[in-house]
């Protein structure tokens, strides 16, 4: 894995924010999908470091994008219910600003009393965001005297409000963010035998983190449970006929020589033993439970079956280190939670060992844990939640975020 570099990243504590306007990037996104509870988790990891800000006297402007708008105004995406989600987990008012630039943010920002808060429009609403141009970020940087980033959930994204900006005011990352990063560096330390369950969909976009998952020692599993699109897809690469189940055929070949590595590398990988399906004319149904050579002509694969997750639940309780990145089975159908329940229930109850550690991320398998109130059990347990999918992949697949990279001081 990537070195991390965490002893040259500015952190909070050091950055003098006493009375100062502080610019503060978050990443509230649901991707404009909804998912309120999974906001709602990503908001409350934010709320030690937004707490200390205030405490320590300094004037907010929080910066957010949500959805993928743009450069475009897309009322459905503003950051105005934030807002009111944020003033109610405060307990103080916090106004909205309905633009993220120019002289009513500006105004708002010098007007602000110490230790308050004002939500900014989202960022995405200018097209200088996502292409990151520099007078965007000088009209950003014209509101704040610094700059705190806790986004690490878009920390993978070359943005304006996260990293040209960095460039222009005095910036430190959040307690959140450095979090994150704290628990990918013992990643890299954890005893093993080490786990990874992995799952959700864009395969050919994780490959490179499997590759790197076998070949890397500081990220090597010794175990790899492979679900959702990908499982399938991996089966397809074992030439099994999946009738109806989602596979990504252009990862099909890549998926195959994964499996011939993996063999030579010492991992053991896990495809699903059987699946619960649904017929193709009635996905949110539970039709059956079949073994992949056993597929129905009609037949399309929701989640894991029940003789899979007798054997993954017995390997993730057992395991001292294990990384779950991405969702199983279609969640968003009641019917197919199970093997998101089942996994969650075998992380509850495991012991860490000391060295040990256990991390769930990915922002489906985020919303899906939120769905079945997961999240809370989960942390009570000791699991560490990332608020970050891509980010994390990013990180896993050996590459810099480019977020950090802004950060960054000389060694
Ligand atoms: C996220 O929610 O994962 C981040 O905000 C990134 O969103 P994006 O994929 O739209 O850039």
């Amino acid at each position: 894995m990537l070195d991390l570099a965490l002893h040259r990243l500015p952190r909070l504590p050091t950055l003098a924010v006493r009375g100062k306007r502080v610019l503060l990037r978050v990443d509230f996104n649901d991707g404009g999908q909804g998912g309120p509870q999974a906001v709602r988790y990503r908001m409350e990891a934010t709320l030690p470091t937004l707490l200390w800000l205030l405490e320590q006297g300094a004037r907010v402007g929080v910066l957010n994008h949500r959805g993928r708008p743009q450069g475009r105004v897309v009322p459905e995406l503003s950051n105005a219910p934030l807002a009111s989600a944020l003033a109610d987990m405060l307990g103080q008012p916090v106004e909205f600003i309905p633009d993220c630039i120019g002289r009513m943010a500006q105004i708002a920002m010098q007007a602000l009393p110490p230790g308050r808060v004002v939500m900014l429009e989202n960022t995405r609403f200018h097209m200088g965001e996502q292409l990151n141009q520099q007078p965007f970020a000088v009209q950003l940087a014209q509101l704040g005297d610094v700059l705190v980033n806790e986004a690490f959930a878009c920390a993978h994204r070359t943005q304006a409000s996260t990293t040209m900006l960095a460039g222009l005011l005095p910036t430190a990352l959040g307690l959140q963010f450095v979090h994150e990063l704290q628990q990918l560096e013992r990643w890299k330390n954890a005893v093993r035998p080490r786990v990874m369950v992995l799952g959700g969909n864009a395969v050919l976009d994780k490959l490179e983190l499997l590759q790197r998952t076998l070949t890397s020692p500081a990220t090597k599993v010794d175990l790899l449970l492979l679900a959702g699109v990908v499982g399938q897809t991996f089966l397809a690469a074992k030439d099994l006929n999946l009738q109806h189940s989602l596979i990504e055929f252009d990862a099909v070949d890549l998926a195959r020589n994964v499996l011939a590595e993996a063999g030579v590398l010492g991992c053991r990988v896990h495809l699903p033993r059987d699946f619960a399906v649904a017929r193709r004319a009635v996905p949110g149904l539970l039709a059956g439970h079949r073994k992949p050579h056993g597929m129905e002509a009609d037949d399309m694969a929701q989640d894991l079956g029940p003789q899979t997750l007798e054997v993954w639940q017995k390997i993730v309780q057992e395991s001292p280190s294990v990384l779950w990145f991405g969702s199983v089975g279609h969640w968003q159908h009641r019917a197919f939670r199970a093997g998101l329940r089942s996994l969650a229930a075998a992380l509850q109850a495991r012991t860490t060992p000391p060295g040990g550690l256990a991390i769930v991320a990915g922002n489906g398998l985020l919303q899906s844990l939120a769905a079945e109130d997961l999240l809370a059990p989960l942390r009570q347990a000791g699991v560490m939640i990332s608020t970050g999918g891509g980010a994390l992949q990013q990180i896993l697949s050996g590459h810099p975020l480019p977020a950090v990279q802004a950060v960054l001081q000389p060694a």
